[in-house]
């Protein structure tokens, strides 16, 4: 579409065409064909409405139309030749329509600019990628949910600092992953509804001063409004750094169950196994099967965070309206999405596939003193202890136990009266890591009954 070397699209002001290595650092046709769905889309509804509005002639849009719907398919068909002297995914569509139809394509650029159309086109884009976080999102809430119920009541040790602290239960561990991700969802749904609103026809930046209806456009393309300020619409890009924001932050929540699972499908833990098909092999040491997939989702939150840190600071100090530098946007996007999809799918896999190990649970739920607390409780409770008192109390216990080399259970009651008189044979109820996760039936709390509750709420929410 280049002709006499310079550029059809503005070659009137033009005498030579680009140096090389401008074309290189310019176009952006080797990533944003991509959008060339959303663009088609675009271009489509401002074709209706311009017709819509007397600004084209009826026959004139149905040329672009069926046009654009012929390099749509070609494009689908992998027929397309994309041409990085056409820079961008906006001119090769539009120059191929000029093939197609002839003069009529030159009408389609009416009361419209690339800025306004590269926006809506992104807006499009990072829309359905909300769109699949959230199914995405919910399917692995469903695994989670499905593992908490078989296991609502196998208890395992709670920790703070990795250090043993309390039994808890392991559907009330899987549980918390559910909530998290809830927020997750939560952050993509707000972000979603913010950004559904369309830039197109704010033109360049200013409007246009043709009769053009932006409400029709919005509406063919699923958006509630136009958006209100044309500078605004061209010059933003806040819709992509939430949707970063957001894969941010669920593909933090995600690292941490993936380390979560690499610790427990060791062998000094042995809490979980994971399925031999989200499980590689070594070609050395044969006894190996490595958490391979759970420590690439806990390494890839890195591209996820550096594409956020990279469009910040793309945008960062940028003066209104429309700047090139704008066009970085894309690949940053594109590369975290695809990783949030791969890693909600991965982990989504694992998590199905995985066998959490009960009695392995439960034994490492018993040892390391895990019912202290509940000792402590219990003096409060039923000797009218004061806490500090109790705690203190407790402590000398576990000294007790400790130096022998047993656990609390283990003490005899003579052993405890030692420490405190008026302890009495009833203390040991306490002392079983069953009993003390029964207990903890505080609204939130791991206790099996609460935690069947949860479950129940969010198979009901999930279905
Ligand atoms: N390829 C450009 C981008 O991604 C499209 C908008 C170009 N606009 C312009 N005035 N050069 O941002």
């Amino acid at each position: 579409m280049t002709e006499g070397g310079s550029n059809a699209m503005w070659g009137g002001r033009f005498s030579a065409g680009p140096d090389a290595i401008m074309e290189a650092i310019n176009a952006s046709i080797g990533f944003d064909r991509r959008l060339s769905d959303q663009d088609i889309r675009g271009s489509k509804a401002h074709a209706a409405m311009l017709a819509q509005q007397g600004i084209l002639t009826q026959a004139d849009a149905e040329a672009i139309r069926d046009g654009l719907d012929k390099v749509k398919a070609e494009i689908d068909a992998g027929d397309f030749a994309f041409s990085t002297a056409l820079e961008d995914i906006h001119m090769n569509v539009e120059s191929r329509l000029r093939e197609l139809i002839g003069a009529a394509a030159g009408r389609l650029h009416t009361a419209r600019s690339r800025n306004d159309q590269v926006a809506t086109d992104f807006r499009l884009w990072v829309r359905d990628q909300c769109d699949a976080a959230l199914t995405g999102i919910a399917t692995l809430q469903r695994a989670l949910v499905a593992q908490a119920e078989s296991g609502a009541d196998w208890v395992m040790p709670g920790f703070t600092h990795l250090q043993t602290a309390q039994p808890v239960t392991w559907g009330h561990h899987m549980m918390a992953y559910v909530e998290m991700l809830a927020r997750d969802a939560g952050r993509f749904g707000d972000a979603r509804a913010r950004m559904n609103e369309c830039p197109l026809g704010a033109a360049a930046l200013a409007g246009t001063s043709f009769p053009i209806d932006r409400s029709a456009t919005a509406a063919a393309l699923g958006f509630d409004r136009p958006m209100a300020n044309s500078l605004d619409a061209v010059s933003d890009r806040d819709f992509a750094l939430e949707f970063l924001a957001a894969s941010s932050i669920c593909a933090l929540h995600l690292s941490r169950l993936a380390e979560e699972l690499v610790i427990w499908s060791s062998a000094q833990f042995r809490f979980v196994v994971l399925s031999d098909r989200f499980s590689t092999g070594s070609s050395i040491m044969p006894q190996k099967k490595n958490p391979d997939a759970a420590e690439l989702i806990r390494a890839k939150i890195g591209r996820i965070v550096g594409a956020s840190m990279a469009l910040l600071v793309v945008m960062k100090g940028l003066p209104l309206a429309y700047s090139k530098d704008m066009q970085e946007d894309k690949e940053q996007v594109f590369d975290a999405a695809d990783t949030l999809m791969l890693v909600l799918a991965a982990m989504d896999g694992m998590v199905r596939d995985m066998t959490a190990n009960r009695d392995a649970l439960e034994a490492s739920a018993s040892s390391g003193f895990s019912t202290a607390t509940d000792l402590a409780d219990w003096l409060v409770r039923e000797l009218g202890l004061p806490f500090r008192e109790a705690h203190h109390v407790t402590g000398a216990l576990v000294a007790l136990a400790e130096g022998r080399g047993v656990d609390l259970p283990d003490l005899n009651l003579a052993d405890m009266q030692g420490v405190h008189p008026e302890i009495r044979a009833e203390v040991f109820d306490v002392l079983g890591v069953r009993n003390s996760v029964a207990s903890r039936t505080s609204y939130g709390g791991t206790a099996p009954a609460r935690v069947r509750e949860q479950v129940a709420r969010w198979k009901e929410a999930l279905a």
